[in-house]
């Protein structure tokens, strides 16, 4: 599936602070910018633009690196092979300046840090592909390796799965493996990270057919995984056992992103997961639950790490692709892709319920379904 075809993106991976805060926030049109979160004397929040930089291709994710103080970001423009796409480095110190720029396959939809910060992975979706670069990147840096992803014929959902799909590179708490949720061959592949930064494939975890497993996060302690699930709009709750050359994760829950475990309205695409103490979140695309806006499912974890659903509330946009929640855990910022806003969206620390929202301001243009 070619989803540049909805050509608009926003993400906000920071808040830096609860008050006076900064996010980055990247749009598909080609641009990164930065926004500034206020607390106004009166008690209410303002977003506004600060910064903006001209980038090209369409900046998909955002890692940001607090030490050196950089975003690395991928470009998912397709260009079928010919290198013309990027991995790019954009350096901020309140301005945002482009330091280096380094050349890769397209398609590319998220990246990670790994190897104490000296290597860079991304999963490049369509084109099936992870590659991997040696820190820092410059304009003549090339992939340390790629590692294309095969599967045997289309899966249960042909039009998505007619080829693996990786969507996330996740580090894995003990930093030893990376894990790939793979889309398209249904599929948690797992990599041990050698001292050269060199992926060794590990035996995958297999999802039921039609899963679609697109991004994962870990419990506070690191001994549980969470997978979100964009085809059976889902969340699955691993345990997850350790031996010196392997991981291996074992089935423990799964619930859907609804009230009562309903299946998804028709339409609906869930997209990235994130835990916060003892609850987790889902972004269900395009449920249209708060018409004209979609939601955020919410989930309280138990001592154990299983889920339980609290509510849905309102993403306060269309098509939230991407959230972040802040470290304070009193706001979380959600990236409506079509509608091209971000809100801030209240977040009770105690309870782990969602809204109101705080604030929103729309960057740069809307997209279409
Ligand atoms: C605004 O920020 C101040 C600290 O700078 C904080 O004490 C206050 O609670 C904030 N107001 C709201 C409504 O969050
Ligand atoms: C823009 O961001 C910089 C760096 O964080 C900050 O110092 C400045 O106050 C911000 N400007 C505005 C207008 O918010
Ligand atoms: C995928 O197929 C290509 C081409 O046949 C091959 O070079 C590569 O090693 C395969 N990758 C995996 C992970 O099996
Ligand atoms: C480690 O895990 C692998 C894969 O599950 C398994 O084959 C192997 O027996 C395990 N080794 C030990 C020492 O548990
Ligand atoms: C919730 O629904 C999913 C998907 O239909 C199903 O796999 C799962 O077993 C259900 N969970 C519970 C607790 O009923
Ligand atoms: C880590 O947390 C999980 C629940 O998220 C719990 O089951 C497990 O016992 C905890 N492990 C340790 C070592 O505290
Ligand atoms: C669930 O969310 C709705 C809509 O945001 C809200 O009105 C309601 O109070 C919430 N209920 C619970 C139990 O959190
Ligand atoms: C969080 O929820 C609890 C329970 O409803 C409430 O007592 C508390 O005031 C809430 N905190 C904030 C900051 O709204």
């Amino acid at each position: 599936m070619r989803r540049h075809s909805f050509s608009f993106l926003l993400l906000s991976p920071l808040l830096t602070s609860s008050h006076g805060a900064n996010l980055f926030v990247s749009h598909y049109s080609g641009t990164v910018y930065t926004l500034t979160l206020s607390n106004n004397s009166d008690g209410a929040y303002s977003l506004t633009l600060n910064t903006s930089l001209y980038i090209g291709g369409q900046p998909s994710w955002l890692t940001w690196d607090s030490s050196t103080r950089t975003l690395y970001i991928p470009d998912e423009t397709e260009y079928f092979g010919t290198p013309n796409a990027w991995s790019v480095a954009a350096a901020t110190n309140g301005a945002l300046s482009l330091t280096g720029k380094a050349t890769a396959i397209g398609g590319g939809v998220a990246n990670t840090l790994y190897g104490n910060h000296q290597y860079l992975a991304t999963a490049h979706y369509d084109l099936s592909q992870i590659t991997t670069f040696k820190l820092p990147l410059t304009s003549s840096s090339t992939p340390l390796q790629k590692i294309a992803l095969n599967m045997t014929g289309p899966g249960t959902v042909p039009n998505r799965q007619n080829a693996a799909h990786p969507h996330e590179v996740l580090l894995d708490p003990t930093g030893a493996f990376l894990l790939v949720p793979d889309l398209g061959a249904d599929q948690i592949r797992i990599y041990q990270i050698g001292s050269t930064g060199l992926l060794t494939a590990c035996p995958s975890y297999f999802e039921l057919g039609g899963t679609g497993p697109r991004h994962g996060a870990f419990s506070a302690n690191g001994s549980i995984l969470y997978v979100a699930n964009e085809l059976s709009n889902s969340v699955h709750t691993f345990g997850m056992a350790y031996n010196n050359s392997r991981i291996t994760l074992k089935k423990l829950q799964s619930l859907t992103t609804f009230p009562k475990n309903a299946t998804a309205p028709t339409g609906t695409k869930v997209a990235e997961v994130h835990v916060k103490d003892n609850f987790i979140y889902a972004a269900n695309r395009n449920d249209l639950s708060f018409s004209p806006s979609d939601s955020i499912a919410s989930f309280s974890l138990n001592s154990v790490g299983l889920m339980a659903f609290m509510n849905i509330t309102s993403s306060g946009g269309w098509h939230p692709r991407t959230f972040d929640i802040n470290k304070a855990g009193d706001m979380i910022a959600i990236g409506d892709q079509t509608s091209a806003n971000v809100a801030i969206v209240k977040r009770n620390i105690t309870t782990g319920e969602l809204g109101p929202q705080l604030a929103s301001l729309r960057v740069s243009t809307v997209g279409t379904a």
